[in-house]
This record gives structure tokens, sequence and C-alpha cells, in this order.
């Protein structure tokens, strides 16, 4: 039986670079109810991000703050910062964006930025996370949602998801079954903060 949440959705502007499958698992998990929030914004730093075009169909206005079109990466920053407060989210969520946020950025939004990343955090912080995860012969691999602080991949822990890594595993099969783990791992982060979220 389906669960209906009463309390009041709290709002998130998501950051994404590429494909948005995780943006897609949040939209639809707040769509079937088990998620109590409301996306107000998508914003990318690719124009192009597939995850933009999920939003649309969706109906979630969407940004692109685009690094090509700034002349330094505090003009980059400070746009993007300026974009994310303008829609006074109370936690935003990155979903596959591909940069480090700068100290003003993660301070102005402190214990209120969440990020997803593949792997068993602290193990295998940063890029290649799957075939390194397999280079080193580990047994087990998988995803971590974690609060966003200065250090790269480095904050608090909120959920882990694990997988078992099978003898005939490639990066892309690993890669394909750890995805599906964070689909389900990055809501139940956000509906747990929901549920704590003291709306003023
Ligand atoms: C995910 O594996 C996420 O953990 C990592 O980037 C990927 C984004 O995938 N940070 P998607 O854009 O959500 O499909």
């Amino acid at each position: 039986m389906k669960q209906t949440l009463s309390h009041q959705p709290i709002s998130l502007v998501v950051l994404i670079s590429g494909d948005g499958s995780n943006l897609q698992a949040i939209l639809d998990n707040i769509a079937n109810g088990t998620l109590s929030a409301k996306v107000v914004a998508v914003i990318s730093d690719n124009p192009e991000a597939l995850g933009l075009v999920r939003a649309q169909k969706s109906g979630v206005p969407t940004q692109a703050v685009d690094r090509k079109a700034h002349q330094s990466s505090a003009d980059f920053y400070a746009e993007l910062l300026c974009q994310v407060e303008s829609f006074a989210p109370d936690l935003v969520v990155l979903a596959g964006f591909m940069r480090i946020l700068p100290t003003q950025f993660v301070a102005r939004f402190a214990h209120k930025i969440m990020n997803i990343h593949p792997s068993l955090l602290p193990k295998y912080k940063g890029l290649n996370t799957h075939q390194r995860a397999l280079d080193a012969g580990e047994k087990r691999h998988g995803a971590t949602v974690h609060w966003v602080t200065e250090e790269l991949d480095g904050g608090e822990s909120i959920i882990q998801a694990e997988v078992e890594i099978q003898p005939d595993d490639t990066a892309e099969t690993l890669r394909q079954r750890v995805l599906v783990q964070e689909h389900k791992i990055y809501s139940r982060a956000i509906q747990a903060f929901a549920k704590d979220f003291v709306q003023c």
C-alpha cells in the first residue's frame, strides 16, 4: 500500500551537469507520493544536459549557468550562487553536478547541500570510482549520499547502499547496478531531511 505523507513539502534546487537520472528518480518519487518535496528549479552548468529536458517535461523551471559564458571561475560561481539563492531552497541537491563548489557557496548553504557519490565513502573519492574499485579487487562497491563540505566528497555520510562486485563486472556494468541503488537512496536521504525539517 502506498504511504501518504502529510507534512509540508520542502523546496529543492537540484544542480546537474548531465543525464539527470537521479533527478528523474527524485521527480518520480515526488510524483508517486513517497517524497515530500518540490523541485523549485533545476540548474545546470551544461546547457546541453539531458536533465534539463527531464525537468522541463515535469514542468520544473530550469536555468543553465554556463562556465564558458563567464570570464572567470569567480564570476561563474557568483552567478550560480545568485541563481540558487533566488529560489530560496530548503535544500540544495547535487545530482551529478561535476564541479567542486567554492567555500563561499558551501558556507552560504551550510548543512543544506547534499551530494551523491558513486562509491562507499570514504573509499574512492573523486572520479572513475567503479574502475578503481575493480582494480583494487574489491568485493563490494556502492554509493553514498553525504553532506557537502569544503572537502571533496568528505562531508558526513547520510546513507549508503552496497552492491556485490561480480567476477565478470566491468566499470559499466558496475556503474549501472550502483546507479539503480543511487536512485533509491537519494530520495530516502531527502525524505529523512524533510521529515525533520522545521518550517518557519
Ligand atoms: C551518478 O553516478 C552520481 O553518483 C555521480 O554522477 C552520476 C550522475 O548520474 N555524482 P545522473 O546524471 O544522475 O544520471
